[in-house]
Order: structure tokens, then sequence, then C-alpha cells
């Protein structure tokens, strides 16, 4: 059986007083039509389509390959919105799911329950509803007398008596296809606003004698559409809720789940500790045994097992095993700390290599370097890599001692074994197991290693 989406965002979202289209302002770091498509996708087995009009090429530019996109142009109404999805889907599916790209809350499995539900259904259409003391504005669901349901009315132009009902129409239904594009022809143009409700298809089916089907929800969340910014606000901390309880059921430990901000792609294994006002972003992955936060943000970085990372900014970044890094350190592209990496107060490293047990206590730029394993880098040491045209790189060996407030101009190799003393300048490669001193920087005597040169 072949089964297709529609996602409704022709809409202009005016009250989210926004230039961006509504569909696109990020909920847990995804646009909220991101997660609309997810949900679709558990239900569906086609492509989906989503009909979009105000900031349509901008919707479609995030779209890409991910959707069929079809425009709606004039907007007149989510009836009307559907008919334009007919050409691509005519034939071609044997139910239609529609919803719309406004409600990041809906579940999947809420959605596969509608569709084994009108799989089930002798009549053309099944629908999801809730009852809730809240109306939100939503369409109220007409029963008559034997309980079956009779129409949806908008709350615009219910009577007194039908504000009265409990029983709204979430936006998610399901239909026979080959009925749906008959029906939606038939449907009236409301004398009010001149628009096409989808609504309207239910007075349609029982018009034709048929049935229609309401599966009643209980997850109040999950009906949470965006209007407003405020609504938006809601649904970020509903999901931010939702993803939260989902880590710390596989084994993540919140000190304050309220305060960590972890978004929707992000992955973290078990035995990991995230503090309070911690951010997680991006395609952030976290393995197991780590501490991570206070106050600390990590961006489309990988951290592996046993880190500590204390208020600290990572964007960029790879951290393997046992790397303790903070206060206010940070990390930005390209950043590569090796196991044991020890990385203090303001430190910045950005495109370098720091292998096994380098350690930066205090205060230092590595920008374009590598670092050989068990370097110890001096309190402000400073990779001079930008000559204000172009970016130089800096490879410093193993077992080197900086010194420190040691100027690298480079490009620039220090050799395995080499040290600097406090406030050089070196401009010129140093040899192995040399000392170098002073400004610029020349050398003044060989050394003797205490480890073993490899
Ligand atoms: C709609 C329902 C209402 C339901 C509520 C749930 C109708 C007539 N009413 O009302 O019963 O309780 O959702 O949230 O369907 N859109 C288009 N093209 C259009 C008009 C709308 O694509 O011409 C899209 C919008 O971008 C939006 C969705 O359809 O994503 C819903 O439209 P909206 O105007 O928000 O409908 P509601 O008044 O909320
Ligand atoms: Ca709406």
């Amino acid at each position: 059986m072949k089964i297709s989406a529609i996602l409704l965002a022709a809409g202009q979202g005016t009250r989210m007083k926004s230039s961006l289209p509504k569909v696109l302002h990020p909920v847990a770091g995804k646009p909220m039509i991101w997660h609309a498509l997810r949900a679709v996708a558990t239900s569906t087995t086609e492509k989906p389509v989503v009909v979009i009009g105000h900031g349509a090429d901008e919707v479609k530019g995030y779209l890409g390959e991910s959707a069929q996109t079809v425009r709606q142009e004039p907007q007149l109404g989510t009836g009307h919105a559907v008919m334009a999805a007919e050409n691509l889907l005519r034939g071609r599916s044997d139910l239609v799911v529609v919803c719309y790209a406004d409600m990041p809350l809906l579940r999947g499995e809420t959605l596969q329950k509608l569709v084994e539900t009108q799989k089930q259904n002798k009549g053309p259409m099944s629908l999801l509803t809730v009852v809730a003391d809240d109306p939100r504005g939503f369409g109220r669901i007409v029963r008559g007398r034997d309980g079956t349901v009779s129409a949806i009315v908008e709350e615009y132009v219910a009577t007194p008596e039908q504000l009265q009902i409990k029983e709204l129409n979430v936006g998610g239904y399901c239909f026979d296809a080959k009925w749906l594009w008959e029906a939606l022809k038939r449907i009236p143009k409301n004398p009010k606003k001149g628009e096409y409700y989808l609504t309207d298809t239910v007075e349609l089916a029982v018009k034709d004698g048929l049935s229609v089907h309401a599966t009643a929800m209980d997850d109040l969340e999950e009906i949470i559409g965006v209007n407003t910014r405020a609504h938006l606000a809601e649904v970020e901390a509903a999901m931010r809720r939702r993803i939260n309880e989902a880590h710390m059921l596989n084994g993540v430990t919140m000190i304050d789940p309220a305060s960590s901000y972890i978004e929707a792609d992000v992955k973290i294994g078990r035995d990991t500790t995230i503090m309070p006002n911690t951010y997680l972003q991006g395609k952030t992955e976290l393995g197991e045994g780590n501490v991570v936060g206070p106050n600390t943000v990590v961006r489309d970085t990988k951290i592996g097992n046993g880190c500590k990372i204390l208020a600290s900014v990572l964007e960029g970044a790879t951290l393997e095993n046992d790397v303790d890094m903070g206060p206010f350190a940070r990390l930005r592209k390209g950043a590569h700390l090796g196991n044991h990496v020890h990385m203090g107060n303001f430190g910045e490293v950005k495109d370098s290599h720091l292998a096994e047990g380098v350690k930066m206590g205090h205060f230092s730029y590595i920008g374009n370097a590598k670092i050989g394993a068990n370097t110890n880098i001096g309190a402000g040491t400073i990779t001079c890599n930008y000559d204000g045209e172009k970016k130089h790189n800096t490879e410093i060996g193993a077992d080197v001692f900086i010194g420190s407030d040691t100027m690298l101009v480079a490009p620039l190799k220090l050799g395995d074994g080499s040290r600097t003393g406090a406030g050089a300048v070196v401009t010129k490669d140093v040899q192995e197991d040399t000392l170098v001193v002073g400004m610029p920087a020349r050398a003044i005597r060989k050394l003797e290693r205490k480890s073993k040169k490899k």
C-alpha cells in the first residue's frame, strides 16, 4: 500500500512577526518543518510533498532533496493547499496523510496510529482529536446524537454552544486518496473568508453517508501548533523535556534537565553527566563517562570517553579520551585533542592537533599547529600563525618544553626535546634537544633529555 504525506507550509505566519518563514524557525536546533518531516516519515512510504507559498524559495532551499514541493499561489485555505498537491500525487498513492508543518511536537507514533485506524476504517477519512479545557482557537469536533463525527467548526464561526465543545481538531488527517481528490472539488468556498477549508471534508463524507473516524490523543503537548513566538517557546520547552527524558532513560545524568539545552541530533553515551546551563548543539557526539558543564557550549564536536569540560566553548572540535578542559577554554574548528590532554584556563586552539598528554595550562593561543606527545605549553604561549595575509603552520615535537610567554613565529618547526626560555621570540626552526632563548631566540647550548628518544 502506498502512503503519501502532504505537509502544509504555505501560510504567512503573520503572528510570528518575522522575516523568516514560520516553518524555518528552529525548535531544539532544527527548523520546525524538520520535526514534521521526521514525524511523517515513520508512517508513510513515499517522499513527502510540502505545500509552500510565503517564503517559498527559502523553504524550498532548506528542504533540498528531502521533499517534493508545490507552490500554492494565492493561499486560499487549507483545503485549497491540499488541492495544490493533487498533480504530484493523483494515482500515485492509496492513502494520504495531511498535517500542518507548524506542529513540531506531533509524534511519528501518533501518525502511525492514525494511518492504522484509517486502514481499518470503511469510511474515507480519519483524523486526530484531543479533549482539552483550553481550546487554543482550534476547530471544534461536532458529533451527532449517535456519537459519530459530523463536522468540524472553526472557532470564529462557532455558535456559543459549539464553543463549549472540548473535543478539538488537532490538524492531522489520513484520507483515502481517491475519495480525497474528488471531495476537494466539492469543498464550498467559505462565505466569510473566501477560503476553502480542509476541515469541510468531514461534512462531505457525512453527506456521502460515509463514516469519519476520530482518534483521540491523550498527550496534550503534541498538539501545540506554533502561531506566535510565545507558542514557539512553549514548544521549545516541551521538546527539551522530551529530548532530555530520552537521554536520561539511556543512562545520562542531568543535574537540572530544565537548564540542559540539547539539540535534536546530539548523541550522548551512558554515565555522562550534563551539568546545568550546558548547550549541546548541532552534530555533537559524546561518549561515556564524561562530565560536561556547567556553563558550557559544545557545537558540532566529537568527544570520547572520560573527559571533563568545565565552563568552556567548543566548536567543530574532536576530543579523544580523558581530556581535561577549562574553566574558560575555547576550541575552534579543527581542534583535535588527544588522550589525556590538559587544557586550563583562557586557552584557544584552532586547526591544530595536540597529541597525547600535551599540557597547556594557561593563556595560550595555538593555531595551525601540530604538537607532539607530552609537550608542555607554558603560560602565555602564542603561535603567531598569521602574517596579515596567510596562515602558516607550526610543528612542535614531542617532549618539548615551551617556556612562558614564548612567541612562535610561523612557519616554524621545533624538534623533539627542545626547549624555549621564558619570553623567547622564536623565528627560526629549533633543532632537537636544543634550548633557545631571547629575542629573536638563538641557540645557546645542547640539552640532555630526561625521557628517552623514541
Ligand atoms: C487549522 C484548522 C483547525 C485546527 C487547527 C489546528 C482548518 C480550516 N482549520 O486552523 O480546525 O484546529 O488548524 O492547529 O484547517 N496553510 C497553507 N495554505 C493556506 C492556509 C494554511 O499551506 O492557504 C497552512 C499553514 O501554513 C499552516 C497550516 O496550513 O501550516 C494551518 O493553517 P492555519 O491558518 O494555521 O490554520 P488554523 O487557523 O490554525
Ligand atoms: Ca495554526
